[in-house]
């Protein structure tokens, strides 16, 4: 682990898209201004950030086998991986430190493929709906998380 501790940000498949994807669900700004909040809330909260953005299960599976022992939590917003993707899953639950899942949209609220998370067992709670808000609430609740274990 590094001097600050790291936080791991997943971001899953056609996140890469943002800005240009469905802007009226997922609006205008792109992955990078996202991580770019992430970020800030990170450094405010004296904290490393990672991002990895893959659109590949295997290739997220292997960055949060690679964030063990290594990364003291986990933020992830796995796109539709989120929904049927066991293996992510078991990964994430393999993981020591807190996950903490999140969407921009509000999954609940949409088509019902959506209303299941197959990774939220995994995970110690999530964050939906809030937009790129979202990105500052799901690193301070990984902060707090952090500290609260320590
Ligand atoms: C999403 C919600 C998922 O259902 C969807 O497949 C995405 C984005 C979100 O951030 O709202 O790709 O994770």
């Amino acid at each position: 682990m590094s001097a600050r501790p790291c936080v791991l940000l997943l971001s899953g498949p056609n996140l890469d898209l943002l800005g240009d994807r469905q802007p009226e669900v997922y609006g205008t700004a792109t992955l990078d201004d996202h991580v770019a909040t992430a970020r800030a809330a990170a450094e405010a909260e004296g904290l490393d950030l990672e991002h990895h953005q893959s659109n590949h299960e295997g290739s997220l599976i292997e960055a949060v086998h690679a964030a063990r022992g290594r990364c003291a939590a986990i933020v992830v917003n796995a796109g539709a991986l989120t929904h049927y993707s066991w293996s992510l899953h078991d990964a994430l639950a393999a993981f020591d430190g807190p996950v903490v899942e999140l969407h921009l949209s509000n999954p609940a609220g949409r088509e019902p493929f959506r209303h299941t998370s197959v990774l939220a067992p995994a995970a110690s709670g999530s964050i939906a709906g809030f937009g790129g808000l979202g990105y500052d609430l799901a690193v301070r609740a990984a902060a707090r998380l952090i500290r609260d274990q320590s």
